[in-house]
């Protein structure tokens, strides 16, 4: 399975924060917000990665992470050059993707909690179909929101309802297969003018190959789309790196525990940031026996 990383948009939302550099390149407590998404695919064992911004913003995410090398992964770069909607991630990424299938993940979007790597490994074994998650929060009219019967079985999917159907938000990370390349293809753009990631995920509802699977109360989705959330995300990430001294996306971790990189090749990243706690943390992994 490749992996994409849809990181553009105007991030409008943000400014003047957001004026002349990426959202997603934004720090969120002691490194970029598109760190904490890529150790989501990373995590669900995904190696090769498709990375989608701006003109101007792709050059910034290149030189931050090059060709991936450095953690046994291959980066690829493309650009949108306007932001037309979650779903043209899949045309642009039509060549990159070729026979696979295909998770995305959006690059503002962080996820954190027990079993999170399980679920993530499982819906990378995705063989047919689509799958997507559903997340309870207190404002689904924010989001993609997903409705069930009394049985969890999805009734329907709606981007941003004024009436929302239910509670359960669907959070931006989704797994398909290969026929997600014809499906955006023919979807036509919404109201506000874009194609839709809730348009492809109801062409597979009504193929009836959607699943959608929930993450219980102990998995955090934080909120990166406002300044408070900005500083949330934070703090939360602070909070459980001081309380555990385990990191929250350290991307070089991971790729060593997934046998991606080597020891000496994680010392060698570590010394270019011995400076810094990250750097120390991962020297500290490198040296450790056991960590679970
Ligand atoms: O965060 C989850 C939500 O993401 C889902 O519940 C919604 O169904 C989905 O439509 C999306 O809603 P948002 O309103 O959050 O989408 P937004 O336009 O803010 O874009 C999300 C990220 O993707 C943001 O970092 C910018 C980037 N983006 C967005 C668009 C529309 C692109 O890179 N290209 C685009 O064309």
């Amino acid at each position: 399975m490749k992996g994409i990383i849809l990181a553009g948009g105007s991030g409008t939302r943000l400014y003047p924060i957001t004026k002349a550099v990426s959202k997603q390149i934004l720090p969120i407590y002691d490194k970029p917000m598109i760190y904490y998404p890529l150790s989501t695919l990373m995590l669900a064992g995904i190696n090769e990665v498709l990375i989608i911004s701006t003109p101007r913003d792709v050059v910034v995410f290149e030189e931050l992470l090059g060709d991936g090398h450095q953690l046994g992964m291959k980066i690829e770069y493309a650009v949108q050059e306007a932001p037309n909607g979650l779903a043209e991630a899949f045309i642009i990424g039509e060549k990159f993707i070729g026979d696979d299938n295909v998770a995305l993940v959006l690059g503002d979007n962080i996820f954190y909690g027990k079993g999170f790597t399980g679920t993530l490994q499982d819906a990378a074994k995705l063989q047919d179909g689509a799958i997507i998650f559903g997340y309870y929060v207190s404002n689904p009219e924010a989001f993609g929101v997903v409705e069930f019967d009394r049985d969890w079985n999805v009734l329907s999917i709606e981007e941003k309802p004024k009436e929302p159907k239910s509670h359960y938000a669907v959070p931006g990370l989704y797994f398909y297969d290969n026929n997600v390349i014809k499906i955006a293809k023919t979807i036509t753009p919404s109201a506000r003018g874009e194609l839709e990631i809730t348009a492809v995920n109801e062409a597979y509802l009504k193929e009836n190959k959607l699943k959608v699977e929930l993450f219980g109360r102990g998995m955090a989705w934080l909120d990166t789309g406002t300044c408070e959330g900005l500083t949330e995300a934070a703090s939360f990430v602070q909070a459980v790196q001081k309380r555990q001294s385990l990191y929250v996306a350290c991307i070089e971790e991971i790729a060593y525990r997934q046998g991606w990189i080597t020891k000496e090749e994680l010392i060698t990243l570590a010394q270019q940031m011995i400076k810094t706690e990250y750097g120390q943390y991962m020297m500290q992994i490198a040296n450790e026996e056991f960590t679970r």
